[in-house]
Formats: structure tokens, C-alpha cells, sequence
């Protein structure tokens, strides 16, 4: 008895083990399918389905409930009730808007597919606000829109990075692009001053001028201390504001420079008046000056003729150390599901910010101040920095400990706070027209 129970035991064992063999080969065969879909997707036309029905996995909270119910359009609500910073990124299988190498306008390092990028993920969300539906871009309108005018970009090299795919959204729809120039003849590639670009059929300007601190640097008084290289004079537009406090539409950004490495640590220290604060921490230099761009914005800006938009913090993505200490981003491919990983400095800079607004929200003119709060909606895109794809198709990913995640790969997450610009300026528009004239309310 006991040897024909075990010779059953032994048998179904080995039964089981079998079945285990099938299903483990069967588990290995798909693996390598899906690696072989994995690795060639570049070559091999995966199409994604184009309802984001499929995808809503990937959605953050408050989605449920509203997706039978069909969404206002932003241009057409009119009680202002629809915050277009709060949201979803979704699938679209119609982005991106431009392609990188159909656009002469980028700098190398945001080229990030032609500079040898695996994925093409990062490039096909869509921001869906909660409340609303944003227009689709249309570069015709908004060239339209600009024609004769001003739009200028101050900030920091995130704002460059936001201006470039500006110009890369608008001249797709320029057939001949020999007619969008410099109006100085500079290249765009590792230009430090600024850089003027007509669109010549429209007679309008696409402008970026390089000024990290937007207030002024300069060189020290005398009889300072010899550690005293530079300042920063907190209470004085950077020296540029006269070529652009005329610009028809400004937009504003700061934030990446205000730390202690690129100021104290190379001898750039902070000036009030004729004086040096040799003490003062990075903080509150970065809130007095913004306090100056506000007063600034007051005082000398015509906000009937210029419409000024500050957009917040761009956050950054370093995972297991900062940017000198070997962090890394590299291995992102999607946007964050949970709550976002970043560091606590992107949420400092904000906040300081966000004080500086709110604290000067009574004065009148300062309604007129616009903004692009982008800090949220872009802490979840972990996995729209250059990391190692920032050198140029020549030369290959960077050391994995030196990664750029900071700026972004384009096109990729700016053109999204283009989208918004977009939206806001056309939003303005038909406010004004409607306000002015009823017989105007159409035009764009
Ligand atoms: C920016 O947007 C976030 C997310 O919608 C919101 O929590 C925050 O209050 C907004 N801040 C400003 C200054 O509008
Ligand atoms: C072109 O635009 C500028 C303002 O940026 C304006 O002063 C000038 O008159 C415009 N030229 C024409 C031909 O409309
Ligand atoms: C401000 O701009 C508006 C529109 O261009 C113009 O009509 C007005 O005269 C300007 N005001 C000042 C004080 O320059
Ligand atoms: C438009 O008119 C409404 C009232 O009719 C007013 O509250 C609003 O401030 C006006 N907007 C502008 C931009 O003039």
C-alpha cells in the first residue's frame, strides 16, 4: 500500500512538474516576445489605441466620476471656474506637435531622440485639465494673434528651453522656414546674450533673453571683501528690462540659479541699496527679489498694452543625489503614478514664490500678473528630462553620472506650458473683444 501511494504521489509530481516546465516555457516565450517589442519599437509600428480610455491606469485621482460627462471648453466658460493647472496627463496618440528633426530651432542638448533616446513615450501626453477641454494648438491663430507684436522670454536656460519649443510649435506652420531669422544673424546653439526671431510673414518677434536672476549681477563696490566677486543688486531689474518692459506679451521664470552653489559658494553675494549683505540667506534674497519684479511690473509696465505671465518653478527629477552627486533619471519612462518624487527644494522655490504672489494680491495691477502655474502639473513628468540625452548625436549618452535632469527633452513637456499660454492668451483675447466691441468678438 504505501509503495503504490507513493508511486501515485511521485507520478503526480511529476505531472505537476511538467506542467510547471509548459508553463514556464510558455512565460519565457512571451517575455521574449514582448522584449523583442520592447527593444525594436522604434522600428516596429506599435499603434496605440487612440481612445485614452486605455490608458486610464495611468490617470490621477478625480478622473472617475467625469468621464461620461462631456467637458466645457475653456474659451467658451466664462465663470472662471475651471483651473486649467489642475489635471491629468493623457495618452494622444496625435502628439507630438512637431517633430525635433523637422524644427531648426532647438538647441542640440533637447534633441534627446536624436541623441540616441530609446523610448519615444515622453513626447505623446496630452495635458487634460479636470474641469475643462484646452483648445488644440493652432499656430496659424496664435501667429495671427502676435501679428505686429512682442513675445519675449526672461529667464533662466529652462525658460530658453520653453521658448525653443515655442518656436518649434509655430514654425510648423511656416511652409517656407527660410523666412523665420535672427534679426542680428546669431546661431541659436550655445548663444549667451539674447536672441530675436522675426516671423517675417506676421511681422512678429519670438524673443529670449538669458537672465537667471532676473534682477541685476554686477561687479561689487569697492572696498569689499576679496571673497566678494560678484553681486546681485536685489532691489534692480536685470539690465536687459529696457528692451523688452515694451514687449506686447512677457513671460517670466526664475528660480534655477537661486541656490547656494551658483551664488555664495562662486562669490556672487546679494546688494540692497550700496550695501552688501554678507549674511543674508539664499531664501529671502530670492523673495526680495521677486517682490522687485512685482514692484517692478507695476511701477513701470503698461499692463493695458503688455500682458505679463510669470510661470512658477520647472521641478527637477534627480533620484539618489543631486546634480553633482551622480543623480539620476535616466530609467523613467513614465509619468508618475503616486505622489510625484521630487525634491523638496523644487517645493522651497515655489512656495517662496507663491508667498511673494499672494502677499501683493490686493494691489490692483497685480491681477493683471498671469500664472503659468506649471510647478504641479510637471512634477509628475519624471520621465521628460535629456538625462543621458543631452550631447549631441555625434557623441552619445553622457556618464551615467551626469545627467541633466533639470532641462527637457523636446518636443516634451514645455510644449504643454505653451499649450497653456496658448490658451490663456487666446482666452484674453476674446475677453477684450468682447468687453471692447461685440462687432470685433470674432476676430482672431
Ligand atoms: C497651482 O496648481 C496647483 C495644482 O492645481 C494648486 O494646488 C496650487 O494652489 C496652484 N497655485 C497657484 C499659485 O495658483
Ligand atoms: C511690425 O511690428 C512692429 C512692432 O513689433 C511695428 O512697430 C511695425 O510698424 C510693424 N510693421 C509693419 C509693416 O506693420
Ligand atoms: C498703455 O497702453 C495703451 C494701449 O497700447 C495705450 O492706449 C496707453 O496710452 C498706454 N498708457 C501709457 C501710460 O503709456
Ligand atoms: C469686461 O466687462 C466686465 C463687466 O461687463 C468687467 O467686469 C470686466 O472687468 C471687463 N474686463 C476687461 C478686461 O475690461
Amino acid at each position: 500500500m504505501f509503495f503504490i501511494d507513493f508511486f501515485k504521489k511521485a507520478k503526480r509530481l511529476r505531472l505537476f512538474e511538467s506542467s510547471i516546465r509548459i508553463l514556464g516555457f510558455f512565460f519565457v516565450t512571451v517575455c521574449v516576445i514582448f522584449c523583442f517589442f520592447w527593444l525594436n519599437y522604434r522600428n516596429v509600428p506599435i499603434r496605440f489605441p487612440s481612445q485614452n480610455e486605455r490608458f486610464l491606469w495611468l490617470r490621477f485621482g478625480g478622473g472617475g466620476g467625469n468621464e461620461g460627462r462631456k467637458k466645457v471648453d475653456y474659451l467658451s466658460e466664462n465663470n472662471g471656474r475651471c483651473d486649467v493647472f489642475e489635471g491629468d496627463w493623457v495618452w494622444d496618440d496625435s502628439y507630438p506637435l512637431y517633430q525635433s528633426r523637422d524644427c531648426r530651432f532647438l538647441d542640440e542638448g533637447f534633441k534627446c531622440s536624436e541623441n540616441g533616446r530609446p523610448d519615444f513615450f515622453y513626447t505623446k501626453w496630452r495635458w487634460q485639465p479636470k474641469g475643462c477641454n484646452l483648445p488644440r494648438f493652432d499656430a496659424k491663430i496664435m501667429l495671427n494673434k502676435l501679428r505686429n507684436k512682442r513675445l519675449v522670454f526672461v529667464g533662466d536656460s529652462i525658460g530658453r528651453n520653453q521658448w525653443e519649443s515655442l518656436l518649434c510649435m509655430l514654425s510648423a506652420a511656416i511652409f517656407n522656414k527660410d523666412s523665420i531669422y535672427e534679426v542680428n544673424g546669431n546661431p541659436i546653439t550655445k548663444h549667451k546674450g539674447f536672441l530675436v526671431f522675426k516671423f517675417m510673414e506676421y511681422n512678429c518677434t519670438v524673443e529670449y533673453y538669458r537672465a537667471p536672476f532676473l534682477v541685476l549681477q554686477s561687479r561689487p563696490p569697492a572696498n569689499v571683501p576679496s571673497k566678494v566677486k560678484t553681486t546681485l543688486k536685489l532691489d534692480q531689474m536685470d539690465w536687459t528690462s529696457t528692451k523688452w518692459k515694451d514687449a506686447d506679451v512677457l513671460v517670466f521664470n526664475t528660480g534655477h540659479w537661486w541656490n547656494f552653489e551658483k551664488t555664495i559658494r562662486g562669490g556672487c553675494y546679494f546688494q540692497e541699496g550700496s550695501k552688501i549683505k554678507m549674511d543674508m540667506r539664499v531664501e529671502s534674497a530670492f523673495q526680495k527679489s521677486l517682490e522687485t519684479v512685482v514692484g517692478w511690473i507695476h511701477s513701470e509696465v503698461n499692463t493695458t498694452k503688455t500682458q505679463v505671465f510669470f510661470r512658477t518653478y520647472a521641478p527637477v527629477h534627480f533620484r539618489g543625489g543631486d546634480w553633482r552627486a551622480g543623480g539620476t533619471c535616466h530609467l523613467e519612462t513614465l509619468p508618475e503614478l503616486g505622489s510625484p518624487l521630487v525634491p523638496s527644494h523644487t517645493w522651497a522655490q515655489y512656495r517662496i514664490f507663491a508667498n511673494v504672489m499672494s502677499s501683493h494680491w490686493n494691489e490692483l495691477d497685480l491681477r493683471t500678473l498671469n500664472v503659468l502655474n506649471v510647478t504641479h502639473m510637471s512634477a509628475r513628468r519624471k520621465d521628460g528630462h535629456s538625462s543621458l540625452y543631452y550631447l549631441g548625436p555625434n557623441v552619445g549618452p553622457a556618464p551615467i553620472r551626469k545627467q541633466d535632469c533639470s532641462h527637457w527633452c523636446l518636443p516634451g513637456v514645455p510644449d504643454a506650458w505653451n499649450e497653456l499660454l496658448y490658451a490663456l492668451l487666446l482666452k484674453h483675447s476674446a475677453k477684450k473683444s468682447t468687453n471692447s466691441s461685440t462687432f470685433h468678438a470674432q476676430a482672431v
